[in-house]
C-alpha cells in the first residue's frame, strides 16, 4: 500500500527556484527543483561528492546552463534527473526521492506493507 508526506505546495515552487522541506527521517532534508519542461523533480539534499547540502538556499543553485550546482565545491547535476554534468561529483548522481503531484502539492511517496 502506498501512501505520501505532503512535502510542499507547488506554488512555493517557481522556475529556476528551488524548495527544501524536511523529511520523514529527522536527519534528512530534502529539496526539489523545476525542470525546463515544467516537471518537477525531488533530490536528497546531499551531494554525492562530500555529502554537503547541494541546496543551502542561497540563491545561486541554478547555472546559466540550466544545471544546477553544489556551492561547496561546484559539482554541477542535470535537473531533471540528478546525473552529475561535471565537477567532482565524478559520475555519481543525487539521490532521487519518490513524489506525486496532486492537490496542489508534492507528496513523498512512502510504502507501507
Ligand atoms: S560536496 Fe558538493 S561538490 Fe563537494
Amino acid at each position: 500500500m502506498e501512501t505520501g508526506v505532503k512535502l510542499f505546495l507547488l506554488s512555493e515552487l517557481r522556475e529556476r527556484g528551488s524548495v527544501r522541506f524536511p523529511l520523514p527521517d529527522p536527519r534528512f532534508e530534502g529539496f526539489a527543483v523545476r525542470a525546463a519542461d515544467g516537471t518537477v523533480h525531488a533530490y536528497l539534499n546531499v551531494c554525492s561528492h562530500r555529502a554537503q547540502p547541494v541546496d543551502v538556499g542561497d540563491g545561486r543553485l541554478w547555472q546559466p546552463s540550466g544545471e544546477i550546482e553544489c556551492q561547496a565545491h561546484g559539482a554541477r547535476f542535470d535537473p531533471a534527473t540528478g546525473a552529475c554534468m561535471g565537477g567532482p561529483c565524478d559520475g555519481q548522481p543525487l539521490t532521487p526521492l519518490a513524489i506525486e503531484i496532486r492537490d496542489g502539492a508534492a507528496w513523498l511517496i512512502t510504502s507501507t506493507a
